[in-house]
């Protein structure tokens, strides 16, 4: 005779009827899950509409959704709706199709093959900072969103889109604040894309503006033939090694508009938020200084110089832990499957966090203090591999991670050797959870020109 054991949920917070736990994220997403996790442990039921969800905060279960069960699971509802912008591009699409796909672009982002974008980078800083001034006060996060963009542009298809900047930008922002809303308000993501209302129409023309600008691209670069060194050329000539097959024109979008809205203003954000965090920890911001003189002593940064910059990579990584850019992402149980001790009935949507787990004192002490330094003896090998994910892990690992990461260095060092900053007192900075993690109103800075000889940059 079988037995039937009741499934073991984790334990959570009660919802309302209806609308279960939606009321009080739509309030306030990051600090819900960490009151959540504070008082019901690592994983937590939570409901949205008639939705179950498993929050899972602790670094064990963590693994086991994005690496152990990663076949058990894919994409949660609010990604999969966002093909109907994002297309079948490497970051929504799923199973055979999707490792192909990374097979194929795999090698484009090999640490020995972005190494070469490295100038650019730093050289697209330096044409940024021509215009800043001593005294003036700026914007520093919509100056980070067009750096990335113009960055993430020449590295994609080796188009300087400093004209258009303003476009992409608008549309790309078009698509950010739609995700917003419907994460707010999930039932919006079951309107179909093809519904006549204002927020689709607006959503469909920004998609309408890329799409054309990526098009002629692929075109013009078929006509040509020529190998411009960047990640579309790459992308055109990769052939997979089973059958020999190349992507097709819509699948070549679908790839190109994923990496630009998954590259540009994560990183954006990592910076930032680093110069947030600085402008507030003068301490800190002195010893970044110290290394700066120290290694590069007034020249540009190279590659060459990444090795050394040890404590400039520290700031981001210490940034990325306060301020993840991706602050929570999802999955869907396909199969029923363990995580510790309750079961995953399959359908279950789950939800891990970077901005709560980060924040964690059990592997973090004084989490919310600004401390680069925590990281230098060797503190990420102590902890539990997935207490500090900013990048995510498993199979489905950001593909664009070491790029990010030389992308922030190179940028921050270029910057803060010439520049600091300082908050405009009394200029508002929220949290606006969406997609990634922004500031709201921007970040509104006065900009100090540091005393450095013209002689040496
Ligand atoms: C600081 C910057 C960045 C952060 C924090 C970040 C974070 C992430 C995270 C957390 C994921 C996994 C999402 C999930 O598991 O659901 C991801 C995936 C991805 N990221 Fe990034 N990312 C950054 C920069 C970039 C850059 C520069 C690129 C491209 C040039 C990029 C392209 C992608 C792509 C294509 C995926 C999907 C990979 C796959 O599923 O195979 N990202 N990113």
């Amino acid at each position: 005779m079988v037995t039937k054991v009741s499934p073991l949920r984790p334990p959570g917070p009660k919802g309302h009827l209806l609308s279960g736990n939606l009321p009080e994220l739509r309030r306030d997403w990051p600090g819900f899950l960490t009151r959540c996790t504070q008082d019901y442990g690592g994983v937590v039921l939570l409901r949205l509409g008639n939705r179950v969800v498993y929050f899972v905060a602790d670094p064990d279960g963590i693994e086991t959704v994005l690496v152990t069960k990663s076949r058990d699971v894919i994409k949660n509802f609010a990604l999969r709706k966002s093909r109907s912008v994002l297309g079948n591009g490497l970051l929504t699409s799923e199973g055979d199709f999707w490792r192909r796909q990374r097979r194929l672009m795999q090698p484009a982002f090999h640490r020995q093959r972005i190494a070469g974008y490295g100038s650019r980078i730093v050289e697209m800083t330096e044409q940024m900072l021509v215009s800043w001034k001593h005294g003036q006060v700026r914007d520093i996060h919509a100056d980070m969103m067009e750096l990335t963009l113009n960055i993430i542009s020449k590295t994609v298809f080796d188009v300087d889109v400093t004209g258009m900047a303003h476009t992409i930008d608008a549309a790309l922002n078009v698509l950010m604040e739609d995700f917003t809303q419907r994460l707010s308000s999930p039932i919006l993501f079951l309107v179909p894309a093809s519904a006549p209302l204002p927020a689709n129409l607006r959503v469909r023309a920004a998609v309408q503006q890329l799409d054309a600008l990526i098009y002629r691209i692929i075109n013009e670069r078929r006509l040509s033939g020529e190998d411009h060194g960047d990640l579309l050329s790459m992308l055109l000539h990769a052939q997979d090694e089973d059958d020999g097959s190349q992507m097709s024109d819509t699948q070549l979008r679908d790839e190109v508009f994923t990496l630009m809205l998954a590259g540009h203003e994560t990183t954006a954000l990592a910076l930032s938020w680093a110069w947030y965090l600085l402008a507030q920890n003068p301490v800190v911001e002195i010893r970044l200084y110290e290394e700066l003189q120290h290694v590069l002593d007034g020249r540009i940064p190279t590659m060459d110089d990444l090795p050394n910059l040890k404590y400039t990579e520290t700031v981001i990584l210490e940034t990325m832990r306060l301020y993840p850019p991706s602050w929570l992402i999802g999955r869907e149980a396909l199969e029923p499957f363990m995580l510790g001790s309750y079961d995953v009935p399959m359908g279950t949507t789950l939800f891990m966090s970077q901005w709560v787990t980060h924040r964690n004192p059990q592997y973090f002490e004084q989490p919310k203090e600004f401390r680069p330094e925590r990281w230098a003896d060797g503190l990420a090998k102590r902890i539990p591999k997935y207490a500090y994910f900013p990048f995510g892990g498993g199979p489905r690992l950001c593909i664009g991670n070491h790029f990010a990461m030389m992308e922030a260095i190179l940028a921050l060092a270029t910057i803060a050797q010439r520049f600091q900053f300082r908050l405009v007192e009394g200029y508002p900075i929220a949290l606006q959870p969406s997609f990634t993690l922004r500031p709201q109103f921007g970040v509104q800075v006065h900009v100090h020109a540091r005393d450095i000889k013209p002689s040496k940059l």
